[in-house]
């Protein structure tokens, strides 16, 4: 794994979500009471968008069918609201490093 930069501390101010790309691979960062969490981008369900939905305290909404995941965990914590079109499933989070003002994850 390689420590890469993706973003600034000042970009995910508290309560807001920030939506990176790097290695081909998109990442959801959001500020849970001052600290940042980072997980895949896309929703496990049908690809949404996670860091267009909404984050209500620890939990991002999926802006496609309302998929829920607990952004500290990446655990869904709530399902799909049209249950003829499958599951969403747990993804991946990861940890964040923060070096002074710059965003770090391991990939
Ligand atoms: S794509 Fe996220 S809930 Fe369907």
């Amino acid at each position: 794994m390689t420590k890469q930069k993706v973003g600034k501390v000042a970009e995910v101010p508290p309560g807001k979500m920030l939506g990176v790309q790097a290695n081909d691979r998109f990442f959801l960062f959001a500020n849970v009471d001052g600290k940042i969490y980072a997980m895949d981008g896309k929703c496990s369900h049908m690809g949404g968008e996670l860091w267009k939905g909404t984050l209500t305290g620890k939990v991002v909404k999926c802006p496609r069918h309302g998929s829920e995941y607990d952004v500290t965990s990446g655990k869904v914590v709530g399902q799909v609201k049209i249950p003829l079109i499958g599951k969403a499933k747990d993804i991946k989070s990861w940890p964040v490093i923060v070096e002074g003002d710059d965003l770090f994850l391991d990939l």
